[in-house]
Protein backbone atom coordinates (compact mmCIF):
# COMPACT_ATOMS: atom_id res chain seq x y z
CA UNK A 1 0.00 0.00 0.00
CA UNK A 2 1.48 3.76 -0.83
CA UNK A 3 2.42 6.23 2.49
CA UNK A 4 0.54 9.56 2.73
CA UNK A 5 2.53 12.12 2.71
CA UNK A 6 2.97 15.64 3.54
CA UNK A 7 5.84 17.38 2.74
CA UNK A 8 7.10 21.50 3.21
CA UNK A 9 8.80 23.00 0.94
CA UNK A 10 10.47 26.33 2.14
CA UNK A 11 11.76 26.99 -0.33
CA UNK A 12 14.64 30.14 -0.01
CA UNK A 13 13.06 31.41 3.50
CA UNK A 14 14.46 30.88 7.17
CA UNK A 15 17.91 31.28 8.42
CA UNK A 16 19.23 29.06 10.96
CA UNK A 17 17.42 30.73 14.04
CA UNK A 18 14.29 30.24 11.80
CA UNK A 19 14.85 26.64 10.94
CA UNK A 20 15.32 25.99 14.72
CA UNK A 21 12.32 27.48 15.65
CA UNK A 22 10.07 26.19 13.06
CA UNK A 23 11.28 22.48 13.45
CA UNK A 24 11.32 22.04 17.42
CA UNK A 25 7.36 23.60 17.13
CA UNK A 26 6.82 20.68 14.39
CA UNK A 27 8.40 18.49 16.96
CA UNK A 28 6.21 19.38 19.49
CA UNK A 29 3.01 18.84 18.02
CA UNK A 30 1.94 15.21 17.83
CA UNK A 31 2.22 13.26 14.01
CA UNK A 32 0.24 10.58 12.95
CA UNK A 33 1.77 7.19 13.11
CA UNK A 34 0.36 6.71 9.76
CA UNK A 35 1.53 9.75 7.82
CA UNK A 36 5.22 10.52 6.39
CA UNK A 37 5.88 13.92 7.09
CA UNK A 38 9.07 15.49 5.18
CA UNK A 39 10.70 19.39 5.21
CA UNK A 40 12.81 20.51 2.80
CA UNK A 41 14.41 23.67 4.00
CA UNK A 42 17.61 25.36 1.91
CA UNK A 43 20.71 23.41 1.24
CA UNK A 44 22.59 25.68 4.41
CA UNK A 45 20.04 24.04 6.64
CA UNK A 46 19.95 20.44 5.62
CA UNK A 47 22.82 19.34 7.90
CA UNK A 48 20.94 21.39 11.38
CA UNK A 49 17.75 20.21 10.47
CA UNK A 50 18.93 16.09 10.28
CA UNK A 51 20.09 17.21 13.87
CA UNK A 52 17.23 18.51 15.08
CA UNK A 53 15.11 15.92 13.80
CA UNK A 54 17.01 12.92 14.29
CA UNK A 55 14.81 11.57 17.04
CA UNK A 56 11.88 12.32 15.08
CA UNK A 57 10.59 10.26 11.65
CA UNK A 58 10.56 13.18 10.00
CA UNK A 59 12.94 13.06 6.39
CA UNK A 60 14.69 15.98 5.52
CA UNK A 61 14.38 16.62 1.53
CA UNK A 62 16.92 18.87 -0.43
CA UNK A 63 14.95 21.11 -2.95
CA UNK A 64 17.12 20.70 -5.77
CA UNK A 65 20.44 18.55 -6.71
CA UNK A 66 22.66 19.38 -10.14
CA UNK A 67 23.27 16.38 -12.52
CA UNK A 68 26.53 16.02 -12.52
CA UNK A 69 28.36 13.53 -10.66
CA UNK A 70 31.41 16.16 -9.80
CA UNK A 71 33.10 19.32 -11.46
CA UNK A 72 32.97 22.98 -12.41
CA UNK A 73 29.31 23.61 -11.40
CA UNK A 74 30.12 26.95 -9.70
CA UNK A 75 27.06 27.38 -7.57
CA UNK A 76 25.81 23.28 -7.77
CA UNK A 77 25.22 20.60 -5.24
CA UNK A 78 25.67 16.88 -6.15
CA UNK A 79 23.54 13.94 -4.83
CA UNK A 80 26.58 12.30 -3.52
CA UNK A 81 27.43 15.95 -1.51
CA UNK A 82 23.81 15.50 0.07
CA UNK A 83 24.12 12.10 0.35
CA UNK A 84 27.42 12.83 2.70
CA UNK A 85 25.43 14.66 4.86
CA UNK A 86 22.57 12.10 5.13
CA UNK A 87 20.53 13.81 3.06
CA UNK A 88 18.63 11.11 0.74
CA UNK A 89 15.75 12.74 -0.69
CA UNK A 90 15.77 15.30 -3.20
CA UNK A 91 12.63 17.72 -4.82
CA UNK A 92 13.10 18.00 -8.40
CA UNK A 93 11.52 19.54 -11.15
CA UNK A 94 9.73 21.95 -9.22
CA UNK A 95 7.70 24.91 -11.28
CA UNK A 96 9.94 27.82 -9.78
CA UNK A 97 13.15 25.74 -10.78
CA UNK A 98 11.47 25.15 -14.41
CA UNK A 99 10.56 28.86 -15.06
CA UNK A 100 12.73 30.88 -12.96
CA UNK A 101 16.04 29.01 -13.47
CA UNK A 102 15.12 27.50 -17.27
CA UNK A 103 15.12 24.23 -16.09
CA UNK A 104 13.80 21.86 -19.04
CA UNK A 105 12.45 18.71 -19.37
CA UNK A 106 15.61 17.17 -20.43
CA UNK A 107 17.68 18.84 -17.62
CA UNK A 108 14.97 17.49 -15.11
CA UNK A 109 15.68 14.09 -16.76
CA UNK A 110 18.92 14.08 -15.81
CA UNK A 111 18.37 15.12 -12.56
CA UNK A 112 16.37 12.00 -12.11
CA UNK A 113 18.61 9.68 -13.40
CA UNK A 114 21.24 11.43 -11.24
CA UNK A 115 19.76 10.86 -7.82
CA UNK A 116 18.50 7.53 -8.89
CA UNK A 117 21.72 6.46 -10.08
CA UNK A 118 23.23 7.78 -6.21
CA UNK A 119 20.09 5.66 -4.54
CA UNK A 120 18.12 8.96 -3.64
CA UNK A 121 14.47 9.13 -3.12
CA UNK A 122 12.83 11.73 -5.74
CA UNK A 123 9.82 13.90 -5.16
CA UNK A 124 9.13 14.81 -8.91
CA UNK A 125 7.55 17.72 -9.54
CA UNK A 126 5.51 18.55 -12.45
CA UNK A 127 2.03 20.57 -13.80
CA UNK A 128 0.39 22.52 -16.55
CA UNK A 129 0.21 26.39 -16.48
CA UNK A 130 -2.61 28.48 -16.27
CA UNK A 131 -2.98 28.63 -20.85
CA UNK A 132 -2.64 24.83 -20.68
CA UNK A 133 -5.61 23.98 -19.10
CA UNK A 134 -7.28 26.67 -20.85
CA UNK A 135 -6.78 25.43 -23.65
CA UNK A 136 -7.42 22.29 -22.79
CA UNK A 137 -4.61 20.80 -22.73
CA UNK A 138 -3.41 20.18 -19.35
CA UNK A 139 -3.54 16.30 -19.64
CA UNK A 140 -0.87 16.34 -22.72
CA UNK A 141 1.13 18.64 -21.07
CA UNK A 142 1.48 16.67 -17.80
CA UNK A 143 1.87 13.37 -20.12
CA UNK A 144 4.94 15.36 -22.07
CA UNK A 145 6.49 15.93 -18.36
CA UNK A 146 6.05 12.71 -16.79
CA UNK A 147 7.11 10.70 -20.25
CA UNK A 148 10.31 12.92 -20.69
CA UNK A 149 11.41 12.45 -17.69
CA UNK A 150 10.01 9.19 -15.76
CA UNK A 151 8.57 6.71 -18.38
CA UNK A 152 11.96 5.02 -19.40
CA UNK A 153 12.99 4.34 -16.27
CA UNK A 154 13.19 0.50 -15.53
CA UNK A 155 10.54 -0.52 -12.89
CA UNK A 156 12.69 -1.08 -10.08
CA UNK A 157 13.39 2.50 -9.79
CA UNK A 158 10.22 3.15 -9.39
CA UNK A 159 9.91 2.34 -5.32
CA UNK A 160 11.83 5.62 -5.10
CA UNK A 161 9.61 7.95 -6.93
CA UNK A 162 7.14 10.38 -5.20
CA UNK A 163 5.06 12.31 -7.56
CA UNK A 164 3.66 15.92 -7.19
CA UNK A 165 1.28 17.24 -9.34
CA UNK A 166 1.55 21.08 -8.73
CA UNK A 167 -0.87 22.77 -11.32
CA UNK A 168 1.68 25.94 -11.53
CA UNK A 169 -1.33 28.40 -11.40
CA UNK A 170 -2.37 27.10 -8.01
CA UNK A 171 1.29 27.82 -6.77
CA UNK A 172 1.73 30.38 -4.14
CA UNK A 173 -1.51 32.31 -5.28
CA UNK A 174 -4.25 31.11 -2.94
CA UNK A 175 -5.98 29.49 -5.81
CA UNK A 176 -6.14 25.72 -6.06
CA UNK A 177 -7.08 23.26 -8.09
CA UNK A 178 -10.98 21.83 -6.51
CA UNK A 179 -10.70 18.51 -5.29
CA UNK A 180 -12.13 17.09 -8.23
CA UNK A 181 -9.93 18.71 -10.55
CA UNK A 182 -7.11 17.58 -8.60
CA UNK A 183 -8.69 13.65 -8.37
CA UNK A 184 -9.55 13.62 -12.01
CA UNK A 185 -5.59 14.71 -13.03
CA UNK A 186 -4.24 11.82 -10.01
CA UNK A 187 -6.61 9.07 -11.48
CA UNK A 188 -5.19 10.29 -15.09
CA UNK A 189 -1.34 10.28 -14.15
CA UNK A 190 -2.42 6.67 -12.47
CA UNK A 191 -3.90 5.12 -15.54
CA UNK A 192 -0.61 6.52 -17.43
CA UNK A 193 1.48 4.56 -15.10
CA UNK A 194 -0.59 1.84 -15.50
CA UNK A 195 -0.27 1.85 -19.52
CA UNK A 196 3.38 2.13 -19.53
CA UNK A 197 4.43 -0.02 -16.28
CA UNK A 198 1.46 -2.01 -15.00
CA UNK A 199 -0.75 -1.47 -12.34
CA UNK A 200 1.03 -2.38 -8.98
CA UNK A 201 3.41 0.41 -9.95
CA UNK A 202 0.43 2.40 -10.28
CA UNK A 203 -0.97 1.33 -7.43
CA UNK A 204 2.24 1.42 -5.10
CA UNK A 205 3.41 5.39 -6.48
CA UNK A 206 2.62 7.98 -3.99
CA UNK A 207 0.92 11.04 -6.08
CA UNK A 208 0.94 14.40 -3.76
CA UNK A 209 -0.93 17.83 -4.80
CA UNK A 210 0.79 20.90 -4.73
CA UNK A 211 -0.36 24.11 -5.10
CA UNK A 212 -1.98 26.73 -2.17
CA UNK A 213 -2.83 23.47 0.46
CA UNK A 214 -3.98 25.11 3.28
CA UNK A 215 -5.36 23.85 6.63
CA UNK A 216 -9.22 24.63 5.29
CA UNK A 217 -8.25 23.07 2.22
CA UNK A 218 -6.50 19.98 2.70
CA UNK A 219 -8.70 17.82 3.74
CA UNK A 220 -11.05 17.85 1.00
CA UNK A 221 -8.43 17.72 -1.53
CA UNK A 222 -6.81 14.83 0.04
CA UNK A 223 -9.84 13.02 0.13
CA UNK A 224 -9.40 12.17 -3.96
CA UNK A 225 -9.23 8.91 -3.96
CA UNK A 226 -5.68 9.07 -5.68
CA UNK A 227 -4.60 12.16 -4.24
CA UNK A 228 -1.98 10.90 -1.63
CA UNK A 229 -0.97 13.65 0.28
CA UNK A 230 0.58 17.21 -0.40
CA UNK A 231 3.07 19.41 -1.17
CA UNK A 232 3.05 22.22 1.15
CA UNK A 233 4.76 25.49 0.13
CA UNK A 234 3.64 29.09 2.21
CA UNK A 235 1.54 26.73 4.79
CA UNK A 236 4.57 24.52 5.64
CA UNK A 237 6.01 28.11 7.33
CA UNK A 238 3.88 27.55 10.55
CA UNK A 239 4.23 24.82 12.76
CA UNK A 240 0.73 24.43 13.36
CA UNK A 241 -0.90 25.02 10.07
CA UNK A 242 1.26 22.59 8.37
CA UNK A 243 0.91 19.94 11.35
CA UNK A 244 -3.02 20.43 10.58
CA UNK A 245 -2.29 19.78 7.10
CA UNK A 246 -0.67 16.77 8.36
CA UNK A 247 -3.23 15.22 10.14
CA UNK A 248 -6.12 16.29 7.74
CA UNK A 249 -6.38 12.59 5.68
P1 LIG B 1 2.21 26.88 -2.16
O1 LIG B 1 3.51 26.22 -2.84
O2 LIG B 1 1.66 25.85 -1.20
O3 LIG B 1 2.72 28.10 -1.48
O4 LIG B 1 1.26 27.17 -3.27
C1 LIG B 1 3.51 24.86 -3.23
C2 LIG B 1 4.84 24.52 -3.85
O5 LIG B 1 5.46 25.39 -4.47
O6 LIG B 1 5.32 23.38 -3.74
Amino acid sequence: MRDKIVAGNWKMNNNQFQTKELLNSIKSFEIPNDVRVMVAPAFTQLSQSNEILSNTSITVVAQNINAAVSGAYTGEISADMLKGIEVTTTLIGHSERRAIFRETDSIIKEKVKAALDADMEVIFCFGEQLADRKSNNHFKVVARQLETALFDLPETQWKRIILAYEPVWAIGTGETASPKQAQEMHKYIRNLIIENYNQKIAEDVAILYGGSVKPNNAREIFSGKDVDGGLIGGASLKAADFIEIVSSF
